[in-house]
């Protein structure tokens, strides 16, 4: 499955595993800038945050900014995750309850 979601800002495109779709019984709510999102116990923040059509973060010059490698070298998945900064999302996977806070 394929799909797209746009905010006033950027534009996100993201795939869905269509197995992910549906296999959801272990799934919990975060948190994603205020917005309560529903996820499998085995997505990763960064996903979280693409599902929630929220960038990471912002370039100096303002450019909306997502996840890039996928496995803890670019860094442009940084955000603040229950109150620590400046965490790797790519890295963490979705705890119930958690507190993702993009710049
Ligand atoms: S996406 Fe590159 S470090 Fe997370």
């Amino acid at each position: 499955m394929f799909g797209m979601r746009e905010t006033a800002s950027s534009r996100v495109v993201f795939r869905f595993h269509s197995q992910s779709c549906i296999n959801m019984s272990k799934s919990f709510f975060i948190n994603v800038n205020g917005r309560s999102l529903q996820v499998s116990e085995d997505t990763s923040v960064a996903a979280a945050m693409i599902m929630a059509g929220q960038p990471c973060r912002r370039s100096v010059s303002g450019e909306p900014r997502s996840p890039l490698c996928g496995m803890g070298i670019c860094l442009e998945c940084r955000a603040t995750v229950n109150g620590e900064p400046h965490l790797r999302t790519c890295q963490l996977l979705c705890v119930p309850n958690m507190e993702v806070v993009t710049e």
